[in-house]
């Protein structure tokens, strides 16, 4: 019967149609959803972190506003991503406690310092940049809560992105010593953006799998290059450069080609070794525990009220 059933839940994927939560599904494309949502919202979630630390020093009022909002948007963004990820049976307190024990992934690129306020420019134009690369095609994923939700997470990442890429602008036009600023964040964070879509086509175990349920769309590689492509360009325009010198128009293929990215810093960011991975884990698992009489009083409150009703 099961192998019926997976006939049937081929045949819909086949003719692209959603897959909704009560629907019969296979137990390893349920789990592979699983981990994939709950390490997106995870990621939007201490996404909030570094940028988070400028929000206090932001140079004008109008630039607290927009950090302040974007911020905010990566909150929701986790929350409507754990609402997904539920309704694929698995508890909220479960994805908190597989991201507060370390046992569950978010993504690398949240485990780099922001240093100056150039990196709030840098993280809207390059990270949200290959967020949004990497999230327009799950808007067409097939599970429905997850491509429902990308719809409206792509529309507010644009936002983000235009905003960081303002900031650039800004200070690429500046003194000379705001957009050393500028160019200095441009080289720390380029090579984190390129990693941050994940290893290799080669490298990557889940690809294949992700590809034929078409929770994947993409391939990391496919990604990458055209982040590349598509941000060069927008490096031109800004004046700055970009630190690869092996970086060059390929006038046969019709993409930039590009250097050699240093893997074995990437797994070491991925395993918890990057510069600010522990701090990182601190500050969500403090938080937690400074909202413990919180979720107390809350949680006492319904009580009480239920018991009123019973009376
Ligand atoms: N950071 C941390 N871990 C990563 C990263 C990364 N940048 N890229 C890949 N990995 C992990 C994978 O989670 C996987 O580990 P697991 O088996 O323990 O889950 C392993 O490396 C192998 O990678 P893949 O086989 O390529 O994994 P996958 O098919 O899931 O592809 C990708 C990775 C592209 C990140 C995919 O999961 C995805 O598209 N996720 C949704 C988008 C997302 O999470 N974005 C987060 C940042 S965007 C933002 O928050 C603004």
């Amino acid at each position: 019967e099961v192998k019926n059933l997976e006939e049937i839940f081929e045949a819909r994927i086949a003719r692209d149609e959603k897959i909704e939560p009560k629907d019969w599904m296979p137990e390893k494309y349920r789990k592979t959803h699983i981990r994939q949502i709950s390490q997106h919202a995870h990621s939007e979630i201490v996404g909030m972190l570094p940028e988070g630390n400028w929000i206090s020093r932001a140079p004008s009022l109008r630039r607290k506003v927009a950090l302040l909002a974007k911020v905010q948007d990566e909150a929701g963004h986790g929350l409507y991503l754990y609402s997904a990820c539920e309704t694929l049976g698995i508890s909220r307190n479960e994805l908190y406690e597989q991201l507060h024990s370390g046992k569950a992934k978010y993504s690398s690129i949240f485990n780099y310092p922001t240093i100056t306020w150039a990196d709030m420019g840098a993280i809207g134009w390059l990270v949200d940049g290959a967020a949004i690369i990497n999230q327009v095609p799950l808007c067409s994923t097939s599970y429905g809560p997850y491509a429902r939700a990308m719809i409206r997470v792509c529309k507010e990442e644009s936002f983000h992105q235009r905003q960081g890429f303002e900031i650039m602008l800004k200070l690429a036009n500046g003194t000379p010593a705001q957009k050393d600023m500028a160019q200095d964040a441009l080289n720390r964070w380029w090579w984190p953006s390129l990693m941050m879509l994940g290893p290799t086509d080669a490298e990557s175990v889940h690809t294949e799998q992700s590809m034929k349920w078409k929770l994947k769309r993409k391939t990391n590689d496919e990604l990458r290059q055209q982040f590349i492509d598509q941000t060069v360009p927008q490096a031109d325009l800004l004046g700055l450069t970009i630190p690869d010198p092996d970086l060059k128009w390929n006038e046969e293929t019709g993409h930039y080609d590009f250097g050699e990215i240093d893997w074995d810093e990437f797994w070491q960011v991925v395993k918890g070794h990057g510069p600010c991975n522990k701090e990182r884990m601190n500050a969500r698992v403090g938080a937690w525990e400074r909202g413990t009489w919180v979720r107390d009083a809350a949680m006492a409150y319904a009580e009480k009220k239920e018991k009123r009703k019973e009376v």
